[in-house]
This record gives C-alpha cells, sequence and structure tokens, in this order.
C-alpha cells in the first residue's frame, strides 16, 4: 500500500481526528500478514502510525528516552478519564477504582508474562526500584552490588542504604562494547563475596542502549546465594520479553518511557515469595508478609492515569509488541551502521543486535557530548542529550515509532560533517 492510501485509510477511520482503539486496529489489521521484521522497513505503515502523533516541528526528537509522549489516541482517552472521574468524584473512588486498577495490573501482567500476584502499578522506575533498595531487610556490613553506568537515583538510594543501614556498595563498569555474555557476568560475579546480598543490574543500560544478559546474571548470583533487582526502565515496552523468564527476584519499570502511558506510571514485580524480605516504603495494614500489595500504598493519587494504563496497552498491542521492537532496532542499525566505521566517530553501543534495541549512544572524537549535542540542536535541529560520565562521552539518540529514516539521515549528516571538521 502507498504512503498516502495508508495515510488516507487512517484518516477515514478518524485515527488522528478521533481516535479509537477499533479503528486504529482495523486500519493496522490490512498489514497482518507482512512479518514484524519486514514491516520493520515498510515506511508506509510507519509513516501512518507517525500521523497519529502530534509532533512538535522545532526539532527532530532524538530523546524519547526520559519520556515517550503519547500519541494522541492515548491523550484522547487519557482527558476523556479525567474528565469522568472528575464528573464522578468520590463516588469513582470510593466504588470503581479499585476493581480498574486490579483490572489494570492484570493486563500489565499479562503483558510481562507474570501472575497479577506478582505485579503492582507504581509512579514510576525510582518508586518501584527505590523501594526494593531501601526496603531490603540490612544488617550493617551487608553488601550490594551494581554498576557505574545504572541511573543515578538507584545509585544514590544504595549511597542512602550504606548511611543510614551500613550496607557496602561494591560499583562495578561495564565495558561498553563487551565480546561475550561471560564477560559480563564474570564481571559481576567478581564482585560478590560471602557478604553480599542484592546486585542490580540494569535490563538496557540506560545512558548507551546496551542489553545485559540478565537471566545468566541472575543465575550466577542466585548459585552465590545474592538476589536480582532489575532496572528495567527501558526495557518494558520496548523490546519482547517474560518477567519470569529473566530469573530476577524484583524488577522495575517506568511506563511512560517505552509503553507509552502518560506520564507518572510505574510498574513493580515481585517474584511469588519475595515481597517478604521488603519493607514498605509507606505502611499498609496488616496483610500476608507476601501479599505484594504490602509495598502498594501510596494514599490518594491520579487514579485516572490507571485507565490510561489500560489505554496505553491497547495501543501497544494494536501496534505489536514485535513489530515495535522490530522497528526501534531497525532504526538503530539504521543510523549506527552508516556512521559505525566513519574515523572519528565512535559508537558506545554494541554492534550486535542481541545487545541492542531502539537507543544509542555516538560521540565524536575531540568533542565535548555537551558541545556535541549543542551543535546537533543549533545546527542541525535534532534534540539529543548528552552523556559525558561512567565510561561514556557521546549523545544518546532514541527514536521512536514515529522517527523516520529522512530525520536520522540529519542525524548521519551531522556525524559524518562534524568527525570531518
Ligand atoms: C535506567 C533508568 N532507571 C530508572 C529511571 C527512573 O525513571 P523515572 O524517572 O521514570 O522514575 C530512569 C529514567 O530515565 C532510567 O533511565
Amino acid at each position: 500500500m502507498k504512503k498516502r492510501s495508508f495515510l488516507k485509510n487512517l484518516l477515514a477511520l478518524g485515527v488522528t481526528a478521533s481516535p479509537g482503539v477499533h479503528s486504529f486496529g482495523k486500519a493496522l489489521s490490512r498489514f497482518e500478514h507482512i512479518p514484524p521484521a519486514q514491516l520493520a522497513s515498510n515506511e508506509d505503515f510507519w509513516a501512518g502510525i507517525r500521523a497519529g502523533y502530534k509532533l512538535k516541528p522545532d526539532y527532530i526528537n532524538l530523546e524519547n528516552g526520559f519520556y515517550c509522549f503519547v500519541p494522541q489516541e492515548t491523550l484522547e482517552n487519557l482527558i476523556g478519564h479525567v474528565r469522568e472521574v472528575n464528573y464522578q468524584g468520590s463516588w469513582y473512588m470510593r466504588n470503581e477504582r479499585k476493581a480498574n486498577k486490579a483490572a489494570t495490573t492484570a493486563r500489565l501482567a499479562e503483558l510481562g508474562g507474570c501472575s497479577p500476584e506478582e505485579v503492582v502499578i507504581t509512579r514510576n522506575a525510582t518508586e518501584s526500584l527505590d523501594l526494593i533498595i531501601t526496603g531490603i531487610h540490612w544488617k550493617e556490613g551487608d553488601e550490594a552490588v551494581m554498576a557505574e553506568q545504572d541511573y543515578g537515583a538507584m545509585l544514590n538510594q544504595f549511597k542512602l542504604a550504606a548511611k543510614r543501614y551500613g550496607v557496602v556498595n561494591k560499583v562495578v563498569s561495564v565495558p561498553n562494547l563487551p565480546q561475550s555474555d561471560e564477560e559480563i557476568v564474570d564481571l559481576y560475579a567478581a564482585a560478590i563475596t560471602p557478604r553480599t546480598r542484592l546486585l542490580m543490574i540494569s535490563h538496557m543500560i540506560n545512558i548507551t542502549g546496551q542489553i545485559l544478559p540478565v537471566r545468566k546474571i541472575c543465575d550466577m548470583a542466585h548459585s552465590k546465594g545474592v538476589q536480582v533487582l532489575v532496572d528495567g526502565a527501558h526495557a518494558f515496552g520496548h523490546f519482547q520479553f517474560n518477567l519470569p523468564e529473566l530469573h530476577c527476584d524484583y524488577y522495575g519499570s517506568s511506563l511512560h518511557k517505552w509503553l507509552s502511558t502518560p506520564l507518572g506510571a510505574g510498574l513493580l514485580y515481585v517474584k511469588k515469595g519475595n515481597a517478604q524480605h521488603v519493607w514498605p516504603l509507606l505502611a499498609e495494614g496488616e496483610r500476608d508478609p507476601n501479599d505484594i500489595q504490602r509495598l502498594n500504598h501510596i494514599g490518594t493519587y491520579p487514579a485516572y492515569t490507571d485507565l490510561a494504563i489500560n489505554d496505553a496497552i491497547n495501543y501497544h498491542h494494536a501496534i505489536g509488541g514485535k513489530r515495535k521492537e522490530e522497528r526501534l532496532r531497525y532504526l538503530q542499525t539504521y543510523w549506527t551502521s552508516k556512521v559505525r566505521e566513519i574515523p572519528g566517530v565512535r559508537v558506545n553501543t554494541p554492534a550486535d543486535p542481541a545487545r541492542y534495541c531502539g537507543i544509542g549512544n555516538v560521540g565524536i572524537e575531540g568533542m565535548k557530548p555537551a558541545d556535541f549535542a549543542k551543535t546537533l540542536m543549533e545546527q542541525y535541529k535534532i534534540f539529543t542529550v548528552p552523556i559525558d560520565g561512567s565510561n561514556v562521552h557521546g549523545c544518546r539518540i532514541s527514536p521512536n515509532l514515529y522517527t523516520t529514516l529522512e530525520e536520522l539521515d540529519v542525524l548521519v549528516k551531522a556525524c559524518t560533517e562534524l568527525a570531518r571538521a
């Protein structure tokens, strides 16, 4: 199908003007026969998806890693929920909120391939992960292992645990371009001692987009009696996996990143039997120590978010998780393969497709990342974020489903010209 006809088709179905998952799904179903890997390079299809977003014309947005702002479809649904909850007021909060939250939780669990008793909705990955980091029943001298490439807020929470409980933090450094899974597993294994209680790893390192061999690390840690907390802020909704198959004990993610929910939504997975090992952040009444709900008392909150998560899951399924993964990896491969070998350009994300998906990091030799980001914005109208620390020096490049190849060509041109300068 030609680009125009798909766009026309979406418009005729009212997708961009007054969106509805049903019509959207119907338009997409025309592409059902095309395998996800093949559809990844079908620009007509993705132009149709792009039409569902309201894009700021000021710049090319290659900084979706902070927040994957929502397509118009999800936005309109959210606004409808805000109106409805406001209309129903306390009636909604007393009589309907709980069941709706439980229904959304069950759908999230289904997406993660686990039981609804292992998942709670939080407000973001920070809440999910920090709750575990300081909630563990630490004793003075217990050790925790993490990487300098992990997210700053979690590293800070470990520093707080050190001050508060006497936890000893062992910080490793993950190579940007590892040669094998074993290299990474051995790195973490070497930091474990008989006093280690918890290991935290990133599913996808936020500054480079590198995907770690989570299951192998978990199996290694468990063989030494150590539990594993996975920071999946960038993984859930980005590429396909099943939570129990990772073999981790705890997993936290932000849903407003790659699942494209509105801001303020996260997920915490606690493997069955592990909730008893964690103190809640905010106290809940007496419950079974293994009831994950013990860890989820947050008081009154914007309950329409629960409903909008449900819409975002619908949108995710309408596009298809595998299609999304294949497209995001295709976009990353598209631009990295064009710049990786250019002298003076340094791609800080591995070249093995099993170790990346949509995110990459690129630096220009002799150019500070902050200057690179500034030049990208001022001369090429490309919005990115500079990273300059933890052995990573470059700009993080995080396209989204609406990103076009022409936009990535501008990035390639910028890298080529700046490396030559
Ligand atoms: C790896 C990683 N973990 C945790 C977070 C925190 O996410 P949030 O701010 O949504 O809580 C981020 C945010 O960018 C992140 O990249």
